[in-house]
């Protein structure tokens, strides 16, 4: 895993996307999933906003109230998140740019964190996350180009973080 860099000079973000977040404010998982899949023309090429091959993951917020954060996150071959969940918070992003690979963690008998399943999205695509399902973002280090994401947090999320010795 790698550290999220600081928000780098990019192009200036389109027009609505104040109103777009308070859209959102107080979706359910299917309304949710609905705004991202028909997502606004005006943020369809909205990843030219962020510079991901600047390295590593790259995170840009876009809108961030008490009610709701909008985040453009870029990611290169061979970076992931770390397995986590996001307690308090549900979410949603849709492919931008790229490949993303999902992993999603259940435990052992013993308590121990396993992968319960592995998949990758095309562009277009729009995952819904519950607050209890722990899961790793990632682009496959054999990716042709940088994995851009349009993430919505409802409200931002305080990132629980699963390691090998437990929960941080
Ligand atoms: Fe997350």
């Amino acid at each position: 895993m790698t550290a999220p860099r600081a928000q780098l000079a990019t192009r200036p973000l389109p027009e609505g996307l104040e109103a777009f977040a308070a859209e959102a404010t107080g979706m359910n998982s299917g309304r949710l999933r609905s705004l991202l899949t028909n997502l606004p023309a005006a943020f369809r090429n909205i990843e030219r906003c962020l510079r991901p091959e600047e390295g590593g993951i790259t995170r840009r917020e876009l809108v961030r109230s008490p009610e709701v954060l909008l985040v453009l996150a870029g990611m290169e071959p061979g970076h992931s998140e770390a397995p986590h969940d996001h307690p308090g918070s549900l979410s949603a992003f849709r492919v931008l740019r790229g490949v993303a690979v999902v992993t999603r963690f259940g435990m052992d008998d013993r308590g121990s964190l396993v992968v319960a399943s592995l998949d990758t999205y095309l562009p277009g695509s729009v995952l819904v996350q519950d607050e209890t399902e722990v899961r790793s973002l990632g682009n496959d280090r054999s990716a042709a180009e940088a994995l851009v994401t349009l993430h919505v947090y409802l409200p931002a999320p305080a990132i629980r973080i699963y390691t090998e010795g437990g929960v941080t």
